[in-house]
């Protein structure tokens, strides 16, 4: 019996993990320039978690998530999102009692979502994502969009846009909520089920509807950003404020909605303008949240962030054509000819591994023609062949692939050689 990967899941095999490994490095890097740290949580939760954080009439949590009772009887949910877990853990390990506020987290790891698999739709995906917790400043919300787009600049990727929008405070949200009602009330019953029940629980969540999308109400739904009261309003300008005077490009589209509940003020999406790229062109979402820590039981304490997955980001770079610059070669390939040499050529491999050399040899009992493709293959700059005349000499012959030239070194020195060459 052969056995298959689950739907929407995926291997990433040795070839294309350089990529991801690649990207997982200039994420860290980008967090460490902005100063974010990074975090790691577990992959479950207690259920409850993601209903209170990610809110119980969202799709992620209604028909999306991996849930299972342990042995226990305790409900578990796989993550199918970041957020939710560093909140907790942000509350859990009091780190708001830390001098150094905001606290500033990143993250790079599995999340799990049962959704319908197509190009750039996972059941199980690679977040990067970063929470900055403790600040109302605007110029943080600024900072948080333009690490993102920071991070997708230094990848290569040009074909970018960023969209923003307000979701306002409370009180504005209340306004929007009541005017949304009214919209949709008198035809609520032309609606699908789930939107029946959004009228009464969250009536935003009804511009979210995929079956719904194109009914006439949709398009006359009233905005959020007339709403906005003088607070969010002035918030709102200033976020603008400030990422134009970082010279970063925005539209504005009062439709922006996000699919979780936690949002408000600042909502923002970077979509991929590239051609050839499929239907899903979001590649990372984000927003504010103020009031989420506090639902969490944690203090009252403003937060922001954003995720995006990596599934995406590559399905971008290939759109636009985009090579990585990733390290293919090795530095030295050990030929050995003949017993003694054999013996010899496994203690030069461990002394070149030691000194910090990438270094292979054969173990295929391959002929010499074959031992130099094998080095091919691996890209060595360097071939050390040693046969048992060399051996009994203390030297071994090393050529230097790009040139070709080659010299007999000693055994001694030749570590040192290869360092100081490659
Ligand atoms: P989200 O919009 O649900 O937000 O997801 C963020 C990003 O994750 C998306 O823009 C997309 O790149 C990626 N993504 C989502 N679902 C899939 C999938 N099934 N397959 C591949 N990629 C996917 C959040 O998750 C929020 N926690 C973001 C956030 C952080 N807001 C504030 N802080």
């Amino acid at each position: 019996m052969a056995f298959q990967i689950p739907r929407g899941t995926q291997d990433i095999l040795p070839g294309e993990v350089e990529k991801w490994q690649f990207i997982e490095e200039k994420a860290k890097d980008i967090c460490r320039r902005f100063q974010y740290r990074e975090i790691r949580t577990p992959v479950f939760e207690h259920t409850e978690l993601f209903l209170r954080g990610v809110g119980d009439t969202t799709d992620i949590v209604q028909k999306e998530m991996y849930t299972f009772l342990d042995r226990k009887e305790r409900s578990l949910t796989l993550r199918p999102e970041g957020t939710a877990s560093v909140v907790r853990s942000y509350v859990e390990n009091k780190l708001y009692s830390d001098p150094n506020q905001p606290t500033k987290l990143f993250y790079i790891g599995p999340m799990f979502r049962y959704e319908r698999p197509q190009q750039g739709r996972y059941r199980q995906f690679v977040q990067f994502g970063v929470e900055a917790i403790g600040s109302n400043d605007p110029a943080i919300d600024a900072e948080v969009i333009s690490l993102a787009i920071e991070f997708y600049k230094s990848l290569g990727l040009k074909s970018l846009k960023l969209v923003i929008n307000s979701l306002g405070d409370r009180d504005s949200r209340i306004a929007h909520r009541d005017a949304l009602i009214r919209h949709f009330e008198p035809q609520i019953d032309e609606f699908c089920s789930d939107c029946k029940e959004r009228l009464e629980k969250n009536p935003l969540r009804i511009l979210d509807c995929k079956k719904d999308r194109d009914h006439e109400l949709m398009k006359t739904a009233p905005a959020i950003l007339q709403y906005l009261n003088d607070e969010s309003s002035s918030y709102f300008s200033k976020v603008k404020q400030y990422l134009t005077d970082l010279g970063i490009d925005y539209v504005v589209d009062s439709g922006l909605v996000r699919g979780l509940d936690y949002y408000n003020h600042t909502a923002f999406e970077i979509m991929s303008e590239a051609k050839g790229f499929g239907s899903i062109t979001t590649l990372c979402g984000g927003g504010r949240y103020n009031g989420l820590v506090e639902d969490i039981g944690g203090p009252d304490m403003p937060g922001i962030g954003f995720a995006l997955s990596i599934e995406r980001l590559l399905a971008a770079l290939e759109a636009e054509k985009i090579q990585l610059p990733l390290e293919q070669s090795i530095d030295c390939y050990v030929v050995a000819l003949g017993e003694q040499a054999e013996n010899r050529a496994v203690t030069l491999l461990h002394e070149c591994r030691k000194s910090g050399l990438a270094a292979e040899k054969d173990y295929q009992n391959r002929k010499l023609k074959g031992q130099f493709k094998a080095a091919d293959r691996l890209h060595a700059k360097f071939v050390i062949v040693m046969g048992d005349d060399e051996l009994q000499k203390g030297v071994a012959n090393v050529k230097e692939m790009a040139t070709g030239e080659q010299l007999e070194v000693s055994l001694n020195e030749l570590v040192s050689y290869i360092q100081n060459k490659s």
